[in-house]
């Protein structure tokens, strides 16, 4: 007998670093879908550090692209699902290729490059804050003045493609402006990052909002309540809790702009994670990305019957109708736990009382003890995360502080080596 033919396969872009890839990995089991996992890797690296995985070089867009068309020859594909913001633009151009569901490149490119976001937010009439792009070289005398006349004060100063508020850093005045400048400019050419923009500062609260987009139609899935303020110079996420403490217009005012900005990037299908701040003058989009929510945090979310995230996205990746999915009645929150200071991560003490916290699901630390703890608007990468759930977001809340208050973190100070 001939064998039955494997249903096509979904392809997951990744990162070496990304949190993201075992839940997808695990939804896929339990769906019943093949999945196979692609990493940014060199491929000569990846052969001997990632046996078994699709390596793709994301600084090559066009070898990766041709590499999945090749894969894709010999196992078909039903989707690409990028997990972060780094594959979106390769997912969407080999989608494309191959006649998969797929996000126009040029929505893809937004999610890469917060300047291009900005731009297409304008051109489509999306209330945006008056911004201005500069490159990595640039002069301060010529940013400040370009801040001065067309920006104002307060302002934000953000690199272009990076992520989790790096280098993000808001100036009040001139003196501020150039001290965050040089940060930044440093920052980008220690890393070789693309330049960065200025942003009028918008106030108000934050909310994230997470959603699906179906052949163009915008599903909201959960809003986010993010109840510490970020208000700078950083901006540092703590806790996020779910559902929304806001009154159900403001809401509806949330989704109704998060779905005008997704429109005017030009996102059709998939998922899609959204930032906003609420002010007198209504919401205002700060992102709109073709992704899902970052770090650990989709944890905090579960559909019908528990599905997961990654479970609720892969059905809609090979075309099954989720609209009707609903976020558990439960509220649920986490909160990532912030970086007291710089330093060698020793040890975290406190974990089990913290655990014992009425409420508190799970405590994950994701930085390895004797690992470097590099705060913003540097760093890159979380302490780790606090879950928690209950009857109220407000009960959720207390959950989490009470927790994170319980642990302690030893971090030794780091001896700089000219001083050894
Ligand atoms: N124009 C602005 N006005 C006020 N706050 C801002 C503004 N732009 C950014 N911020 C603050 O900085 C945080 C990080 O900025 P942003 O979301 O643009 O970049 P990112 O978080 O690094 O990117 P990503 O969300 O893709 O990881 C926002 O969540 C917000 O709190
Ligand atoms: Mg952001």
């Amino acid at each position: 007998m001939p064998a039955t033919p494997s249903p096509p396969a979904i392809l997951l872009l990744t990162t070496p670093h990304t949190y993201r890839a075992a839940a997808f990995i695990a939804a896929a089991k339990q769906l019943n879908i093949p999945l196979i996992t692609a990493v940014d890797l060199p491929p000569e690296l990846a052969a001997t550090q990632w046996p078994g995985k699709l390596a793709l070089d994301y600084r090559q867009p066009d070898t990766a692209v041709q590499t999945i068309c090749n894969f894709a020859q010999t196992t078909p594909l039903a989707a690409i699902l990028p997990v972060d913001d780094s594959g979106v633009l390769i997912a969407a151009r080999a989608a494309q290729v191959l006649g998969l569901p797929h996000n126009q490149p040029q929505a893809a490119a937004a999610a890469r490059d917060k300047l291009v976001m900005r731009q297409l937010l304008q051109a489509g009439d999306v209330p945006t804050p008056p911004f201005h792009g500069f490159a990595l070289n640039d002069k301060l005398a010529q940013v400040t003045a370009v801040v001065q006349a067309h920006i104002g004060f307060p302002c934000v100063v953000k690199p272009r493609t990076l992520n989790g508020s790096r280098g993000v850093i808001r100036a009040n005045d001139a003196d501020e402006l150039a001290t965050a400048v040089r940060r930044v400019q440093r920052l980008l050419s220690a890393i070789g990052a693309d330049g960065f923009l200025v942003e009028g500062y918008l106030p108000g609260v934050e909310v994230a909002l997470e959603a699906v987009l179906d052949n163009g139609r915008f599903h909201p899935l959960a809003l986010f309540d993010k109840p510490d303020p970020l208000e700078g110079p950083f901006f540092e996420e703590t806790i996020y809790v779910t559902p929304s403490r806001l009154d159900g217009p403001t809401q509806t005012a949330v989704v109704d702009m998060a779905a005008q900005g997704a429109q005017a990037i030009g996102l059709q299908t998939g998922p899609v994670h959204a930032e906003l701040r609420l002010n007198d003058q209504g919401a205002w989009i700060v992102e709109v990305n073709g992704r899902s929510i970052g770090g650990l945090c989709s944890q905090t979310l579960r559909f019908d019957m528990g599905m997961s995230l990654e479970e609720l996205l892969l059905r809609q990746a090979v075309g099954l109708d989720v609209r009707s999915l609903q976020r558990e009645q439960q509220a649920s929150g986490v909160m990532m736990i912030p970086i007291p200071r710089p330093g060698i991560l020793r040890r975290v003490e406190g974990l089990a009382a913290a655990q014992a916290v009425p409420g508190i699901d799970e405590i994950t630390i994701t930085t390895p003890e004797h690992h470097r703890l590099l705060p913003l608007p540097e760093g890159e990468s979380y302490l780790g995360f606090i879950f928690a759930s209950g009857t109220t977001p407000e009960v959720v809340e207390e959950a989490l502080r009470v927790a994170h208050g319980r642990l302690h973190f030893v971090i030794d100070e780091e001896i700089p080596l000219l001083a050894r």
